[in-house]
């Protein structure tokens, strides 16, 4: 409200309400880059975020009020992400107009494109760029986002209830992409015109599929097969507790997919990794076939893209053992893990509070780096 900011062009702060965990991440200019100055995570109790939607406002609120009192960072304008069945992101061709008047029409052409009722959505836009059809037609491609007001109603009680305020809603993916491939124009500029890169980032309840093409995401579908559908199945199989299940997971992974061998723990009874590794080879390979299918999908709707031959993964759920291996075999794509510190830097003692969750912080720094530029 106030005409003089002092905090967001010194520091920007994000909070990525995952499924199990919040997390908040604090990034300020330094030099020529951006450093991270904070960083924190707590666990979210189970069956208050459901497939990245908050069902439980107060259990959600009192986690993030821990986060507060046992992370290292200080501030109170917040950037959120979302990520859910409940936002949709579509990339619409439209006859071209002035953004202004764009912003009139949106609220009537946005039905046709989404499959919520827009009285209930909050809509946003982009304008990707314009080109001419053949036929001489000026057109343009806008990048439309729907969310689904009582799904963000929900995000803001939360975020509020534990006293912060929010600056900015951001589309999780966008904050992924920001984090892992920069947020300058020119961000993907070795890949060559007519190439696409994937970035599939695996949590505990939803994995986020994304395809970004010239620096632009524009493509984005949320699944529910995700890390605790892996834990699920081998809980299911070898009847055992979902802690039980998780543990194996994490210790016994996936096999080597060319020789097939495994380097697992000692200590471990050894008659348990064969049926852990065929269950989990069941689950990815149920998984690998529904990122096949969002990303051809996304590969018929564009007129330039034909192959994707580059995979950015990220989230916790990426560091199962071996999954790279089958991903890489499975969609015939270069699969590489995704390193949300290219472009923020992590020194001393925050590096060491993000310790083991590299991987899962892409989204709350993407976030705090987009709060940055607000
Ligand atoms: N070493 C590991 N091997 C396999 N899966 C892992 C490993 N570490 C974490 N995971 C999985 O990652 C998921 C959690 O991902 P995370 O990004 O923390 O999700 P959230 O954002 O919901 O907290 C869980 O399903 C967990 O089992
Ligand atoms: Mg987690």
């Amino acid at each position: 409200m106030g005409s003089i900011s002092f905090s967001s062009s010194t520091a920007a702060i994000g909070l990525d309400i995952g499924t199990d965990h919040v997390r908040i991440a604090q990034v300020k200019p330094a030099g020529a880059g951006l450093e991270l100055t904070g960083y924190g995570s707590v666990e979210i109790p189970m069956g208050a975020v459901v497939e990245g939607e908050i069902v439980d406002v107060e259990a959600v609120t009192s986690a993030i009020k821990e986060l507060q009192r046992r992370s290292n960072v200080r501030g109170k304008n917040v950037a959120i992400g979302v990520a859910n069945q409940k936002v949709i992101v579509r990339l619409i061709d439209l006859p071209f107009m002035e953004r202004a008047e764009l912003e009139g029409a949106i609220q009537y052409q946005a039905q046709d494109y989404i499959p919520m009722a827009v009285e209930e959505s909050i809509l946003d836009f982009q304008i990707i760029g314009d080109y001419m059809t053949p036929g001489d037609e000026h057109m343009m491609e806008v990048l439309l986002v729907a969310a689904h007001r009582d799904m963000i109603a929900n995000a803001v009680a939360a975020v509020e209830g534990a006293g912060l305020k929010l600056t900015q809603i951001d589309v999780s993916s966008f904050a992924l992409v920001r984090a892992l491939m920069g947020s300058g124009q020119p961000v993907i500029a070795q890949d060559d015109e007519g190439s696409a890169v994937g970035v599939i980032h695996i949590s505990s309840g939803i994995t986020n599929i994304t395809v970004v093409e010239r620096g632009v995401p524009r493509f984005n579908r949320i699944s529910s097969l995700a890390g605790n559908q892996f834990t699920q199945a081998i809980a299911n199989v070898l009847n055992l507790t979902f802690d039980e299940a998780e543990s194996l997971k994490v210790q016994v992974g996936l096999p080597d997919v060319e020789s097939g061998t495994s380097d697992v723990p000692e200590g471990l009874d050894p008659s348990l990794v064969q049926p852990v590794q065929d269950s989990l080879e069941r689950e990815v390979n149920k998984f690998i076939a529904e990122v096949r299918r969002s990303l051809d999908y996304y590969l018929t709707q564009t007129a330039q893209v034909r192959t994707i031959q580059r995979i950015i993964l990220t989230g916790s759920g990426a560091q199962l053992k071996n999954l790279a291996g089958y991903l890489e075999k499975g969609l015939q794509a270069k699969v590489e893990v995704g390193d949300p510190f290219v472009f923020v830097k992590a020194t001393g003692a925050t590096q060491q509070l993000v310790g083991e969750d590299r991987s899962g912080s892409a989204v709350a720094i993407g976030l705090a780096m987009g709060g940055l530029q607000s």
